[in-house]
């Protein structure tokens, strides 16, 4: 598909959005903001969205001229924002408004670190016992949310569509809905939602869902999450749920819960991989790493998070070398990880165990002239990063849980040369769509993934072939522009069946 066909694309999702909208206003409210503003030798200058979520609804957000609202975290963000905290953005040619929110030290402690990074997002992946459920965290985790729902009612006098992303802002709905309850909520949750016996570990789950079921419309990536949401709501509220209809009536109202699994843009993915650009980064890359001629490689790329299974999976490459010494010196792991939240404790440890582990495995089996596990270092541009998936023989993607992973989507879409194998942990949401053409395996289980690399480099072109084309019908089709146009034809609908309906029973 060339960027032609993203355009159109692009297009039939900003009319579906607009359709929705009619005259109301859109605000968009997320954690991360999409534009953010430096000092650089004494310049202010202005970071873009490089890619993902926010680099997808920029546009949208552009051609509706909405309100993004988000939380101000770069270091001259203050210096270029009007008396409202609101900066037009993009920064050459406004159309939307930034409307950012300015946290407090301890906010972002509290808030940040603590109660969205070290409750929920434990809780969620599933690893309870990282939890520190701090009643300080609680407290700022409220404050935040009712600063991120005041953002929100001074962003429009009338009852706007607003779109919540992600953990860090369960609350803020209920507090816009009291204030506005004519306004249309939505809320797209981009990690796990677990089942209620791991749910329930969280002391605040009543305050949580009530949150949440604030919102006419919560999304979630696979229909696992939403069945776990339903489950959850059951057992912890009286609320009334439909599972049939996958809907629930509480406090007079209907919230309905949906699947739609985020995608990337596959085009651009695509087109990035063929750049010359990229075919220079790869011609230098490869040369000063060793990986030339028939030498063959695996590819990991993520955060460095202890939900993406890095030290498993260097536990399951070292027991691959163990039994298959004709492969030392004869294939390489590439591990891309970008520093993450490198102020909590758990990740500082985690930091360290990596590399304590890559340095254990070269020190097994590296040589004089290979090194075993290559830890990139080097900044990877777009372009070169996706000549890297192009030339990768397999991307090992294992996490031991993980919302949805486009990392996954990402290296499939950049399969423009000779196809490699996607290696895929069962655990991870994007199992359900790309189950079928990629090697699966348990990211607990060493010898599945040993297994799964051994049956990978012994694949024959013709098969690779056929399962990426495969993965590639897939990650097409269900691309970042598609979630969109389905997340907001799903919303009009229940907005028409809403003013054609009676009222919900109070419950
Ligand atoms: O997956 C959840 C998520 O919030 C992503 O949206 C984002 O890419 C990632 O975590 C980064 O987290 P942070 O904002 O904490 O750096």
């Amino acid at each position: 598909m060339s960027s032609d066909t993203t355009g159109a694309i692009a297009e039939a999702a900003v009319e579906t959005v607009a359709t929705l909208c009619e005259d109301r206003e859109l605000v968009v409210v997320s954690n991360r903001e999409p534009y953010s503003h430096h000092r650089e030798d004494g310049e202010v200058v202005v970071d873009r969205p490089a890619g993902g979520l926010t680099a997808a609804l920029d546009p949208v957000m552009q051609a509706v001229e909405g309100t993004w609202v988000a939380w101000g975290d770069g270091d001259a963000d203050r210096e270029t924002v009007g008396p409202d905290g609101v900066v037009a953005v993009p920064p050459e040619d406004p159309s939307y408004d930034l409307r950012r929110v300015w946290l407090t030290d301890e906010q972002v402690d509290g808030y940040y670190r603590g109660y969205s990074n070290q409750v929920l997002w434990p809780l969620c992946h599933l690893d309870t016992a990282k939890m520190t459920p701090e009643p300080s965290y609680w407290r700022a985790y409220r404050e935040t949310n009712d600063d991120f729902a005041d953002a929100v009612l001074g962003a429009t006098d009338s009852d706007p569509v607003v779109w919540f992303q992600d953990y860090h802002l369960a609350l803020a709905p209920r507090r816009v809905r009291d204030a506005r309850p004519d306004a249309f909520l939505a809320h797209f949750w981009h990690i796990p939602w677990p089942s209620w016996d791991v749910f329930h570990a969280c002391p605040q789950y009543e305050q949580l869902l009530d949150g949440l079921l604030a919102n006419d419309l919560i999304g979630f990536h696979t229909d696992e999450y939403c069945r776990n949401f339903l489950d959850c709501v059951d057992a912890a509220t009286d609320a009334r749920v439909d599972r049939a209809n996958r809907s629930i009536a509480h406090r007079g109202r209907r919230t309905f819960v949906r699947s739609f699994p985020l995608g990337i843009d596959a085009a651009r993915q695509a087109e990035l991989s063929e750049t010359e650009a990229g075919d220079d980064f790869w011609a230098s890359f490869s040369e000063k790493h060793g990986l030339v001629g028939d030498h063959r490689f695996a590819l990991g790329v993520e955060r460095l998070d202890y939900t993406k299974g890095i030290e498993q999976r260097l536990d399951a490459l070292e027991l691959f070398w163990a039994e298959h010494p004709e492969w030392r010196e004869e294939f390489t792991y590439l591990q891309k990880s970008i520093e993450s939240r490198g102020d909590i404790g758990d990740y500082q440890r985690l930091q360290s165990r990596v590399g304590d582990a890559i340095d254990r495995v070269n020190d097994r089996f590296g040589t004089d002239d290979w090194t075993p596990v290559v830890a990139v270092t080097e900044h990877l541009p777009e372009a070169g990063l996706a000549a890297l998936y192009r030339e990768a023989d397999l991307a090992l993607v294992t996490p031991v849980r993980d919302g949805m992973n486009l990392v996954a989507k990402e290296f499939v879409a950049a399969q423009t040369a000779d196809p490699g194998v996607l290696v895929l942990s069962e655990l991870a949401g994007a199992s359900e769509q790309l189950g079928e053409g990629s090697i699966l395996v348990h990211p607990h289980d060493p010898e599945s993934v040993a297994d799964a690399i051994e049956e990978a480099l012994g694949m024959s072109e013709r098969a690779r072939r056929v399962r990426i084309a495969d993965l590639q019908r897939v990650v097409h089709a269900e691309d970042v522009y598609a979630w969109l146009e389905s997340t907001f034809e799903t919303a009009a609908a229940i907005e028409r069946g809403r003013r054609s309906a009676p009222a919900e029973p109070t419950r």
